[in-house]
């Protein structure tokens, strides 16, 4: 039998490899055209045209679109031909439809991004082109909100806990009997909520605690937020006295990269920190070693940011510490070791260099 199958493969022509590998200018169009598109693209949801086209539910008319959205007939219609040549939204016989998913919902957030980074475009060219100093500008307007409707849509929501955070915890905490009836949490650098929220959903009876820097940013946490267990405060001296050693465990997400100063920072953290607490850090999942991120998710999806978010913000005052998303974890971990902490290693920690993941480097350590 299995001789049979042999011959018959040996008698039938060598099938021939019909795809070519694309050179390297094609690779480059492309990626410059579908620049060009995601700019088309997030001018419609800023406009409101794929709201519009969500609520409609069905394929419909450019007229149809233009009224639902009360917006310029004409460029709607100019707007769906562009993004309809692009497979962005789906064309059929006269009429438009999008398809709607999470997925679908966090590509179209993800557009808007380049919306803050035009911008931010005269701010980092004068930093660029300022050689002798180190120059840069704290998050532009909106920046922060805008990343807090992205974790929404990516990755504050149980199932990440379950399978990024819950895990750690257990294991910081697991000579504690009954953790969740006891566990003080502290979200630090918490933006738009989201996190915290979630996390006192999760944990409903640990307290969490969420805190930022940004005045905007914890008054939208107040306003939308109401968990009998979770409370959200600016951070001041005051009350880093009023916390000191008060968590058991202390989350830092998307946080350390960014800091200009991260030394005083980690200094504030430890001292909020119990004697025997935890911090788990997230940072992009980026390698100090460059061989190592060459065409991997992890940096693609994070060094844009990067270069108009995250390392300016981080050159944006003195020490002006200029890490950003390119710092990578083995330097990160060196440095959180040099400042005084002990990296804690949990099991998974290894599968962490697997290359498929795209986001978030998880770091745990203690005082
Ligand atoms: C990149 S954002 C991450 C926000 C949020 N954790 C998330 O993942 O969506 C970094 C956050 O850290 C806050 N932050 C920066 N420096 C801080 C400081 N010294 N104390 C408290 N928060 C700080 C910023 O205001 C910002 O909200």
């Amino acid at each position: 039998m299995i001789q049979d199958k042999l011959l018959t493969s040996l008698s039938q022509p060598k099938e021939k490899k019909m795809y070519q590998v694309p050179s390297y200018e094609d690779t480059l169009e492309e990626i410059v055209n579908s620049g060009l598109h995601t700019m088309v693209l997030a001018l419609g949801y800023r406009v409101g045209i794929l709201d519009a086209m969500e609520r409609l539910g069905k394929a419909s008319t450019p007229r149809e679109i233009s009224e639902e959205a009360h917006l310029n007939p004409r460029y709607v219609e100019e707007w769906l031909k562009c993004t309809s040549s692009k497979y962005i939204v789906l064309y059929d016989n006269g009429k438009y439809s999008v398809r709607t998913s999470d997925r679908v919902r966090k590509a179209v957030h993800t557009s808007a991004a380049l919306l803050i980074f035009a911008d931010c475009f005269p701010k980092l060219v004068n930093a660029i082109k300022n050689v002798e100093t180190k120059t840069g500008y704290v998050y532009p307007p909106h920046e922060l909100e805008w990343l807090g409707k992205f974790s929404e849509l990516s990755s504050c929501n149980p199932s990440w806990i379950t399978h990024n955070l819950n895990p750690a915890v257990l294991h910081c905490h697991q000579q504690m009997n009954n953790m969740a009836t006891s566990l003080q949490l502290l979200d630090f650098g918490c933006g738009y909520g989201k996190l915290a929220s979630e996390l006192a959903k999760y944990y409903p009876k640990s307290s969490i605690y969420g805190t930022d820097i940004d005045d905007e940013a914890i008054q939208s946490c107040k306003n939308k937020y109401h968990l009998p267990n979770c409370q959200f405060e600016v951070i001041s001296t005051e009350l880093e006295q009023q916390w000191t050693e008060k968590f058991d465990t202390i989350i830092m997400m998307e946080v350390l990269h960014d800091l200009p100063n991260p030394v005083t920072v980690l200094a504030q953290v430890k001292r909020m920190l119990k004697a025997d607490g935890y911090i788990i850090a997230f940072d992009p999942y980026v390698s100090s070693d460059m061989s190592k991120n060459v065409g991997m998710k992890g940096a693609q999806n994070d060094l844009p940011y990067s270069m108009f978010f995250c390392l300016p913000n981080s050159l944006s005052q003195q020490p002006a510490a200029g890490h950003g998303g390119s710092w990578g974890y083995e330097d990160r971990e060196r440095f959180i070791t040099d400042h005084g902490f002990t990296i804690v290693k949990h099991p998974d920690d290894d599968n962490q260099q697997d290359p498929s993941r795209t986001h978030h480097h998880r770091i745990i350590f203690k005082k």
